[in-house]
């Protein structure tokens, strides 16, 4: 009750936002100011350089068959929604709102000139194992239903496209379910219309992961997957090859260990060749299974090396991103160290040897343990505002039967939440969800906050309900950057 009424106050809060800067893990909003909702999706650019973001559409409450939603950018950074692409219909076999419609991605077919949207099309107990094709005309849609088909007869569960930008080859990727027989990744070619699959290019065999997308260079393809813990994250490894039919290396890790991924599943990938750089983006999803709905996504640079033949996950908490000239760079922030805050009831520094000056704020908790942040400069302007915290409970909940942290067969736990109050002003209470990090290791989480224009700011941090306790994460420090312009 508290917590949807505090949440209700965040959202209306925020809601006039628009973004250019782009900022992992925020709670990102179109044009309208409602929240973007286009999980485990892929961006295909048409020919006029627009970007489309197609997506799994979820309201709260309801896991599948939410359909298909659309989204268009110039810059990938703001989006105007469209609708639906796909609407889901009553009673379809497929595409009924109980079906699985998911990891939707569109291909053009200039053979048939036209938008082809393929996507894992199963019943809500994954018995069917299928990819469905939806045709349109234009790119934002309506998409018509054509089929749903066993891939060569085989199993299809997380989905993925890739277009080989050399010769304009479309494959298949997808991994072949949780059954002993399959647990493998395929990589299988579509045929000239984009309407079947062709033949397989190569299996990623035994490895039992999913959630793929290819990435390619130059000279170069890596293949990015995610571990099966469903909608807990891991750690993303890729494999590299000269060519798509391999041989392809051994899987590597893609970003700092423990991190799992910055708390995100791979799921899409885009090459921009801008006139100066090419940029390579990791498109991931930060999953939230307490409030599926109101999942985040994880759109990072990735810094690909072919000599050494290595790929890294990059993160940044906010960053410009020109899609012209393919450069992004890094917005600079104020830092503010919990060791300098104040905490207040059972609030207190701990010694620390991974965090900033040795010391993390911890024991932060429900309205009375707190920590306020003094001194902060603003501008009077919205400003992101990321939280670099610590959540030890490592996808367990220690108060939990069975739920202790790391834990086999435990029972988990995906996020703390804070409230975050500038200026004691309570009447806007902005809700912070800290993810699950790992004991010793520090990751960040956005906030847009309006500071008073001065050197006088205060932000206090407190615990709220998450589901199950009123615990706050431990914080380390807080980075205040730049309005946009
Ligand atoms: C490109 O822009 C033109 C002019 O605005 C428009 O008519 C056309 O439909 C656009 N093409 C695509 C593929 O969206
Ligand atoms: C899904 O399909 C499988 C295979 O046909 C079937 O065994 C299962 O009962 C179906 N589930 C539902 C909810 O219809
Ligand atoms: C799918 O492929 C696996 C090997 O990847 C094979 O063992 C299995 O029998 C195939 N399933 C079907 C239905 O063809
Ligand atoms: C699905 O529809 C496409 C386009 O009409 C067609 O080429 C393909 O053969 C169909 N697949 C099956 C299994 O019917
Ligand atoms: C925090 O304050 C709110 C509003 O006064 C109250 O409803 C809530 O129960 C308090 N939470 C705790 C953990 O004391
Ligand atoms: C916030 O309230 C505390 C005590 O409740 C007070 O010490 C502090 O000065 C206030 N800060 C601001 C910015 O008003």
């Amino acid at each position: 009750m508290l917590f949807s009424q505090l949440f209700t106050t965040a959202l209306l809060g925020a809601a006039t936002v628009s973004a250019k800067y782009i900022v992992p893990g925020a709670r990102w909003r179109d044009t309208n100011g409602d929240l973007v909702n286009a999980h485990a999706g892929g961006v295909t650019v048409d020919k006029n350089g627009t970007f489309w973001w197609f997506g799994e559409y979820k309201v709260q409450g309801q896991e599948e068959g939410g359909g298909v939603s659309v989204y268009s950018s110039e810059d990938l950074a703001t989006w105007t929604h469209h609708g639906f692409a796909l609407e889901p219909i009553e009673g379809h076999p497929y595409i009924d709102p109980t079906a699985i419609i998911q990891r939707p991605k569109v291909v053009y077919s200039e053979a048939l000139e036209q938008y082809h949207m393929w996507w894992h099309a199963d019943n809500s107990t994954y018995g069917l194992l299928l990819q469905g094709l939806a045709t349109s005309k234009t790119i934002g849609g309506p998409y018509t239903f054509v089929n749903a088909t066993s891939p060569l007869g085989n199993w299809s569960q997380d989905f993925g496209i890739f277009t080989d930008y050399k010769d304009g080859r479309s494959y298949s990727l997808y991994s072949n379910g949780d059954r002993k027989e399959g647990r493998d990744v395929y990589l299988t070619s579509f045929n000239e219309d984009i309407t079947d699959l062709d033949e397989v290019v190569h299996r990623f065999d035994k490895y039992d992961l999913e959630a793929p997308t290819i990435i390619q260079t130059e000279k170069s393809y890596y293949a990015l997957m995610s571990h099966k813990t469903g909608y807990r994250p891991n750690n993303v490894v890729a494999f590299r090859a000269d060519s798509l039919a391999g041989p392809w290396s051994q899987p590597f890790i893609v970003s700092p260990l423990n991190t799992r991924t910055y708390n995100s599943q791979s799921g899409f990938s885009m090459r921009i060749k801008g006139t100066k750089k090419t940029t390579y983006l990791y498109m991931g999803d930060q999953w939230d299974s307490n409030s599926l709905w109101e999942s985040r996504y994880i759109w990072l640079p990735m810094e690909i090396d072919d000599r050494k033949k290595t790929l890294d996950v990059v993160w940044y908490d906010v960053y410009d991103l020109n899609v012209q000239t393919g450069e992004y760079k890094g917005i600079q922030g104020k830092t503010y160290y919990g060791k300098d805050a104040v905490v207040a009831g059972n609030a207190f520094k701990q010694e620390a040897n991974f965090a900033s000056g040795g010391v993390i704020v911890t024991g932060i908790y429900g309205n009375d343990s707190s920590v306020t942040f003094e001194g902060i400069e603003g501008t009077g302007k919205p400003q992101w505002v990321s939280f670099y915290y610590q959540n030890t409970d490592d996808m367990g909940f220690g108060d939990q039967p069975g739920g202790t942290p790391d834990r086999i067969g435990g029972t988990w736990q995906l996020r703390r939440i804070s409230s975050v109050v500038v200026n004691n002003d309570t009447s806007i209470v902005h809700t912070l969800f800290q993810r699950d990090t790992h004991k010793g290791i520090i990751l960040s989480t956005p906030l847009q906050l309006t500071l008073e224009k001065g050197r006088k700011n205060s932000i206090t941090v407190r615990g709220l309900w998450n589901g199950f306790d009123y615990k706050g994460a431990d914080l380390d420090r807080i980075v205040v950057y730049p309005p946009e312009k």
